[in-house]
């Protein structure tokens, strides 16, 4: 019987060897993608950075790989920014992001000595000031703005709207003040600005909409303030094709038009070219990611629906019941089987909206087949949770020969960890 073959590996005997459900994430799968940013952007731009956005996978093992990649880092929390530091990754390398920075999140950013930290409007503005100068040091900023257009993605992942909770709206004088405020602080040195506008997009145009406002806020800053932006991180956002039959589309899809009007708006306006930034997340990782799982019930309602119950669900991949995400698996053990049936893959969590894909071909199932998810490398080991009380898999990373476990599967008593019993009820 033929079957799938991930990272160098047939998963039946991953599965068989470390249990299911298991995160695989191929190292030659994020390599690969690291590389293709390198070549098709950091090579190509001068003193350009593509920096990978945490938030979509980061156990100790993935610090390093981008970091001897070569890559930046996007942490938004002291929690990654944690994360990074125990992983050795190069602090001036790291960007910080969050709407919402504790002081004590700000003052770890500071003694770690960050690169970037990106201030997300006025009030962090007084607070990053005021730790800076308590902790006797010089902070590097950019400035995050809220561009004002309207991507095409769910609207949980959309950043870059008027009215949106991230960055210094465009409207207003408040960006402008605070760039003054910037200009004559002893502490802070502002390098320039920073946008996001959402996440898995797939045309150009909303990025390229947002370069040109920006472009423009930055001129006026350069002729009425005589601030010269010296960055400007274009953020992250390159949408990833859930299925197979669709075509990802490349990083420089989106960065060589995004790069052409940065040049061409910059020369109309008389003002240097930037250092440019960029923060994919999704792109790197999603497609080096596959999610095993065992199949325990199949439950034919006649008529409608065949369900293949699998062994877990929204606590290992929420997006199907949060964004209403797609997804594509296969019967990683029946390859050469005919997909002569249709079923609904269930999640084991209580919950009707614990559905993990819908409509999917496959061969007749039955206890114990394993099912592969493709494409999860991104968003899922990463959002996680213990609804149920369900112990989080493990994840591992492979290569031709090489299998290890990244982050070990929790037990039951894990799960436990951080309960107290209170005096009067033990
Ligand atoms: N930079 C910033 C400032 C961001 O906020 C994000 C994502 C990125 C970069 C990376 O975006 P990417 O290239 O991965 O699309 N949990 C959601 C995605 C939330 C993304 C939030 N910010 C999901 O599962 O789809």
């Amino acid at each position: 019987m033929r079957h799938f073959l991930f990272g160098g590996w047939d998963v039946t005997e991953l599965a068989e060897r470390f249990g299911t459900p298991l995160y695989v994430l191929s190292e030659e799968g994020v390599r690969a993608r690291c590389r293709a940013v390198r070549e098709s952007f950091m090579d190509r731009w001068e003193h350009s950075l593509a920096v990978y956005a945490g938030k979509a996978f980061l156990p100790l093992a993935m610090c390093r790989i981008i970091a001897s990649e070569g890559l930046g880092l996007d942490v938004v929390s002291g929690g990654e920014l944690h994360t990074a530091k125990s992983a050795g990754f190069p602090m001036e390398r790291v960007f910080f992001h969050g709407n919402s920075k504790t002081e004590e999140e700000l003052r770890y950013a500071i003694d770690a000595g960050v690169g970037r930290i990106v201030v997300d409007g006025t009030s962090e503005l007084d607070t990053l000031e005021e730790t800076a100068r308590k902790a006797g040091k010089r902070a590097d900023i950019l400035f995050r703005v809220t561009p004002g257009v309207d991507a095409h993605t769910h609207k949980y992942i959309l950043t870059g709207h008027t009215g949106s909770k991230f960055g210094f709206p465009l409207l207003g004088n408040s960006l402008r003040t605070a760039v003054r405020r910037a200009m004559d602080s002893d502490c802070l040195s502002l390098r320039g600005f920073h946008f996001h506008i959402g996440s898995q997009i797939f045309e150009n145009t909303s990025h390229v909409m947002a370069v040109e406002i920006v472009v423009k806020t930055i001129a006026e800053f350069s002729r009425d303030l005589g601030f010269t932006t010296m960055e400007l991180n274009m953020g992250g956002g390159y949408g990833v094709e859930f299925d197979p039959e669709g075509k990802t589309p490349s990083i420089a899809s989106f960065t060589d038009a995004m790069m052409e009007t940065l040049a061409s708006g910059c020369a109309a306006e008389g003002i240097p070219l930037p250092r440019v930034i960029i923060e994919p997340g999704r792109w790197i990782v999603s497609e080096a990611g596959i999610t095993l799982y065992t199949v325990q019930t199949v439950k034919t309602i006649d008529g409608m629906v065949t369900y293949a119950g699998v062994d877990g669900g929204m606590t290992d991949n929420p997006r199907p019941a949060l964004y209403g995400a797609k997804y594509w698996a296969v019967a990683a053990g029946k390859m050469d089987r005919e997909p002569t049936e249709t079923v609904t893959v269930a999640g084991k969590c209580c919950e009707s909206g614990d559905v993990l894909i819908e409509g999917l071909k496959v061969p007749p199932l039955e206890r114990g087949d394993l099912l592969a998810v493709l494409n999860t490398g991104a968003y899922t080991f990463s959002m996680a949770s213990n609804y149920n009380r369900i112990p989080r898999p493990a994840a591992l990373l492979v290569s031709p020969g090489r299998a290890d476990v990244i982050a070990e599967r929790q037990t039951y008593d894990d799960v436990l960890r951080w309960d107290r019993i209170p005096e009067h009820l033990r």
